[in-house]
């Protein structure tokens, strides 16, 4: 036995400082309230389970610390806290043996206040011992003796587990926590639940305090169960700390690095950990060593982001992947599924749904999900699946993911994920001044309108692309005073931000709401309201002139409106999908180019609130319209990542109709799943897939084509669509519309993604039958 080894667990306890620690106090009260009923002869028995870092050992190591030091109570045994970890070891029962009583004699000899046993020397510790009284010792030596001479390991571990029950007296009680209890199930040529058959009378007698700690409770939850011992158990779930103790441990961390972080910020830092002390001491060594000055939120999120795509909160997480999967392949399939659950929110909790998404071998799935469970990312009990919801880990995740099969870049991906966590806060980020300063400029604009004409080019995007597109301003200029077609605007008698019906009633959010009338006197049958949204993003997709339009809908319903007495207006901020200009036009929705508003304000002699002028170039890529769709085709291997070739090539496709990166995604995780989906279940001869991608401007359709035996050949038919199935589920929520055409000569998977984004607007309808090509059913 190696000796270092030896030192586990008194490392442990010698490295555990109680400066460190922070907060759970429920859980130290309720634990050493069961410690101290031990002292009556009264055993509470609890499982304590978390993921791994949470701070499980650290909470029985302070549990320990608080229970060596409480005061004696003259008379009453003291409580003798016996700490032992299980992942020091040592698979081998034989060796786990010899190190538990080692272990044991050495603490005791400890706690009885005798200076430097000598953890090598168990004869010695035994003769310290019978100085102080105990004995029986030596038999216990030569017991494990004897059993080690005959191989037998089983006899060996209860010879040993045994002893300590055995010890106490007047003067103390053992208390025992035994620590990553899950590494029990583990052990060489010895049953999975022997461990707890041979704690199992002492549990049952119900004079010991035992506290047993693991990632994984769902197999020890079922070794209890199957010992009769569950109902025993007290399940103790260790999470992130709470915000007042995290709060406090940021405060030490800082003080100790000497660095500065504001105070306000802190909260939200501890929320982005999930109150995670080792996250937060890695943040912070992060900040140290980048010599970084984090001074507000946006400065915080990116270094957030910059550690979990670069830094230390990625090395974390890669080298925990790493080590519980060290098979490449593997390790992939580990992330994409896992990435699935915590990032998309994949509704999942069976083992079975949990094996066909991850779209491999039974074997290897199960084995997957053995190593989660072990590790303490998911649970089980009775079939049903848990997965541990760790902000940090669901950004690595991200990162993996876009990376590793996305093939993104570290910065690109860092961006990401600061956008996305911006995007959830308060205006204070420059998009959301900006837009507070556009809104207010059409406010003051509207307010000058008075009655007078201007022309209706202004208001209509579409129209003002098609004649300046390109053009200088000053041409631009010149070009409007020769425009005929004008619109009369309303006298404005009040502009508000957002609109409510009434007292408690809807909200309708627009960005302005304006009543005016069209003529001097403000009578009902003059009123008109004009709803005005000025639009944050850069590209006005189709998808948001719908949301407006319904919203428009609304209002007018609720007023009692006629049509024509509703004005619509959506002012761009850059550009616009051709499908929502289209849109636009469709439900007259008026239209505005920053360009447009720009001459809009000079009519009025605003200008001046406006930025700089500069020329009009309204920009727009994309498929020509009404030309025939763009066609390619790619013939692939069925071969581990020839799907990512699938993927690449559809990015590059999806970039000619400058499709959003959301929608690139989605098809790129789309034409993954279906390709794996053939890969791994056509039982193609040829081991070929065929990929079409057809790109037109209102929708990007993809086919998937197969040449093997179809779903139902092989395997019975449930089976068959089983594993299909959640892969096809997945690949459902990812585009429009799918359709898939099977039969013996092999399968096609038709996907289709409208570019204006999931609306069941006109784009959608008349998309009739399906001309899948190829394999018929
Ligand atoms: N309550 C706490 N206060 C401060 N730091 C903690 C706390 N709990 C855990 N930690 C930190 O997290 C690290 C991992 O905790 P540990 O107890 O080893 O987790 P587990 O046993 O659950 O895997 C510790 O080394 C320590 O730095
Ligand atoms: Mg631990």
């Amino acid at each position: 036995m190696a000796g270092v080894r030896l030192f586990g667990t008194m490392g442990a306890e010698a490295s555990f400082r109680e400066e460190d620690f922070f907060g759970r106090e429920e859980e130290l009260s309720a634990l050493t309230r069961a410690a101290a009923d031990g002292g009556r002869g009264i055993g509470s028995s609890f499982m304590i389970y978390g993921p791994p870092n949470i701070g499980k050992t650290s909470l029985l190591l302070k549990l320990a610390h608080d229970l060596r030091s409480s005061p004696e109570t003259g008379g009453i045994p003291r409580p003798f806290p016996f700490y032992f970890s299980f992942s020091q070891i040592l698979s081998h029962p034989l060796a786990l043996s010899q190190h538990f009583i080692q272990e044991f004699l050495w603490q005791l000899l400890r706690f009885l206040g005798d200076g430097q046993p000598s953890p090598f020397d168990p004869e010695g510790m035994c003769d310290q011992l019978s100085v102080h009284g105990f004995t029986g010792c030596r038999e216990i030596l030569a017991a494990h003796a004897k059993y080690t001479a005959a191989g037998d390991g089983l006899s060996a571990l209860v010879n040993a587990l045994s002893f300590p029950f055995a010890a106490g007296g007047e003067l103390f009680y053992p208390v025992f926590l035994f620590d990553d209890f899950q590494y029990t199930g583990k052990l060489q040529g010895v049953t999975d639940g022997a461990m707890l058959s041979i704690l199992r009378p002492y549990i049952k007698s119900g004079h010991y305090p035992m506290f047993l700690s693991g990632s994984s409770p769902g197999r020890v939850t079922a070794s209890l169960k199957r010992e009769g011992l569950f109902g025993t158990f007290q399940m103790l779930e260790i999470g992130g700390l709470s915000q007042e103790s995290s709060l406090r441990l940021w405060q030490y961390l800082c003080e100790r690095r000497r660095l500065e972080i504001p105070a306000s910020l802190l909260p939200r830092a501890s929320k982005r950990l999930g109150g995670i002390p080792v996250y937060q001491r890695m943040l912070v060594e992060e900040i140290f060593f980048r010599n970084a000055r984090v001074t507000d939120v946006v400065g915080l999120e990116n270094l957030y982001a910059l550690s979990v795509t670069e830094g230390k909160l990625n090395r974390y997480w890669r080298e925990f992947f790493e080590n519980t999967f060290p098979e490449r392949a593997r390790r992939g399939r580990a992330i994409r599924f896992l990435k699935r659950v915590l990032c998309d929110r994949f509704p999942l909790d069976t083992v079975e749904g949990a094996l066909s998404l991850m779209g491999a071998s039974q074997e290897e799935g199960e084995a997957v999900l053995s190593a989660f469970e072990f590790k303490g990312l998911m649970k089980s009990d009775l079939e049903q699946l848990a997965f541990i919801g760790d902000p940090v880990l669901a950004d690595f995740l991200f990162w993996a993911f876009e990376r590793g099969v996305l093939g993104k870049g570290g910065s690109q991906v860092a961006a990401s994920i600061v956008q996305a966590r911006l995007s959830h806060v308060e205006p204070e980020s420059g998009q959301d001044a900006g837009h507070a300063r556009r809104v207010a400029v059409v406010k003051e604009l509207m307010r000058k309108w008075d009655l007078r004409e201007v022309p209706l080019l202004l208001l209509d995007f579409g129209k003002f692309r098609e004649k300046f597109g390109g053009k200088g301003l000053l041409e631009v200029v010149i070009g409007m005073e020769g425009e005929q077609v004008r619109v009369r605007l309303p006298k404005i008698s009040s502009v508000s931000t957002g609109y409510r019906t009434h007292r408690g009633g809807p909200r309708f959010d627009f960005d302005l709401v304006a009543y005016g009338f069209l003529e001097g006197d403000f009578s009902e049958e003059n009123l008109v309201i004009w709803a005005v949204d000025v639009v944050p993003e850069k590209n006005l997709a189709a998808r948001a002139v719908e949301h407006f339009e319904n919203r428009c809908r609304l209002l007018a319903l609720e007023k009692r409106l006629p049509a024509d007495r509703l004005r619509k207006w959506m002012l761009l901020d850059e550009t616009a999908d051709p499908a929502a200009v289209d849109l636009a036009a469709q439900y007259g929705v008026h239209l505005s180019h920053p360009t447009q508003v720009r001459l809009f304000l000079n009519l009025f002699g605003l200008e001046e609130l406006e930025r700089e002028p500069e020329a009009p170039r309204p920009s727009f890529t994309g498929a020509p319209r009404g030309e025939k769709p763009l066609e390619y085709e790619l013939v692939l291997p069925m071969k581990a990542d020839s799907e990512m070739v699938a993927a690449r090539v559809a990015e590059e496709v999806a970039a000619f109709a400058s499709v959003d990166s959301d929608t690139v995604d989605r098809i790129k995780m789309a034409i993954i799943e279906a390709c794996i989906n053939a890969f791994e279940h056509s039982a193609s001869e040829s081991g070929k897939v065929r990929l079409r991608y057809l790109l037109s401007p209102e929708k990007i359709e993809l086919y998937v084509q197969d040449d093997g035996k179809g779903f139902g050949a092989g395997k019975t038919p449930e089976e068959s669509k089983k594993n299909r199935g959640w892969g096809l589920k997945l690949i459902r929520e990812l585009v429009d519309d799918v359709e898939i055409v099977t039969g013996p000569d092999g399968t096609v998977v038709r996907m289709v993604k409208f570019l204006d984004a999931g609306q069941p607007g006109p784009a959608r309808k008349g998309e009739g039958a399906p001309d899948a090509p190829g394999a018929d059913g």
